[in-house]
């Protein structure tokens, strides 16, 4: 028997991400071969008919897996009936800005899109936020949509903890999926703490596998800044990258991981991180839920760098009280 399709809604459709996002969502990356998917392409007015063309490059792909493509300006009907959402649609920043530099650019974009969600999004819905400044964009969709349980919103850290991965198995010589247990802490910004205190190769700690003046002078701001290393380098933002971590999150997510993976979601308030910020901890996910992990025992170190990120995102919130 076939599944019955499941409602995703992609939003900035016709931006850089989503041109590599959709192809991977629709090839069944997410939700797997035999969940079939209706995709929902949510679009600002002037991007329509651009839309339109991506939706025709889609149906030329003729992916088995995808029943409908509809195309919307509107949020309300977009996020009518959906199970996923990927809030991606949003400025990007240029070279030299930081990433809170859009903060007033593109919060109000996540209210209505919040409220929508609200309104009538289905009882399985899971929220990712990929524009930015992407945290706080998640607490402002999440506080505009109070009925929906806070936990289906979070924000996009993968990138940033996949970019830690690839830099420590080139440091180390061996091959991402050997590193276990790194965690990136914080904000999708240059305060984040890509944390190694935990992180092991065959059982072998990292710390004793790199020096530790390369972890803090060299690995910890490169994996920081590495957006905008890409920026100056590509002389665009990351988009394919930042896609298949979007496909990284979705499908932990939904299909499980006994591996530690990062993702941001709204504190519970441990570890130092104000309860209701949306802030990137080490998690598996497990029966659809993404689960923290427990019970760290954290050095004056790690506390002092998880205490950046959260004054940040502290001082964001602020900014955009008018919006919460
Ligand atoms: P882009 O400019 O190529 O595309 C953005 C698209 O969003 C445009 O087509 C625009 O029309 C659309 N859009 C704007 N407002 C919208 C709205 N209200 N509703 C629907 N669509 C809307 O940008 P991009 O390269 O695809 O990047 C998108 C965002 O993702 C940027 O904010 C970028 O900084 C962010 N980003 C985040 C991460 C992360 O790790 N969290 C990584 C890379 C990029
Ligand atoms: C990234 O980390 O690549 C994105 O957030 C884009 C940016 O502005 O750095």
């Amino acid at each position: 028997m076939t599944n019955s399709a499941k409602k995703v809604v992609v939003t900035g459709a016709a931006g850089n991400i989503a041109y590599s996002l959709l192809w991977r969502l629709a090839a069944g990356d997410v939700y797997g071969k035999d969940q079939p998917i209706k995709l929902t392409l949510l679009e600002v007015p002037e991007a329509v008919k651009a839309t339109e063309g991506v939706a025709m490059e889609l149906n030329d792909s003729a992916f088995p897996l995808v029943r409908s493509i509809e195309i919307t300006d509107d949020a309300t009907s977009a996020f009518d009936g959906a199970s996923m959402a990927f809030l991606v649609g949003a400025q990007p920043r240029g070279k030299g800005m930081e990433r809170s530099d859009l903060l007033s650019a593109n919060g109000k974009i996540f209210v209505p899109q919040g409220q929508a969600i609200n309104a009538g999004a289905a009882d399985d819905i899971r929220v990712l936020v990929v524009g930015n400044p992407a945290n706080t964009n998640a607490l402002i969709a999440q506080q505009s949509a109070p009925d929906v349980p806070a936990e289906r919103f979070t924000a996009m850290m993968r990138l940033d903890h996949n970019r830690a991965l690839s830099q420590l198995a080139e440091k180390i010589g061996c091959s991402t999926p050997d590193i276990e247990n790194v965690v990136v802490w914080g904000n999708h910004s240059s305060t984040q703490f890509p944390d190694i205190s935990c992180a092991t190769v065959d059982g072998k700690p990292v710390t004793e596998l790199v020096d530790r003046s390369w972890y803090l002078d060299e690995f910890i701001p490169r994996v920081a800044k590495r957006g905008g290393e890409i920026i100056q380098v590509r002389g665009k933002s990351s988009a394919a990258s930042a896609a298949s971590a979007a496909i990284d999150h979705m499908r932990d997510w939904v299909q499980g991981t006994e591996r530690w993976i990062t993702a941001a979601l709204p504190s519970d308030g441990s570890y130092g991180i104000e309860k209701g910020l949306v802030y990137g901890q080490p998690v598996v996910a497990r029966d659809g839920k993404f689960e923290l992990v427990e019970g760290l025992e954290l050095t004056d170190f790690q506390r002092e760098r998880i205490a950046a990120s959260v004054a940040e995102l502290q001082e964001e919130r602020a900014a955009v009280a008018d919006l919460l």
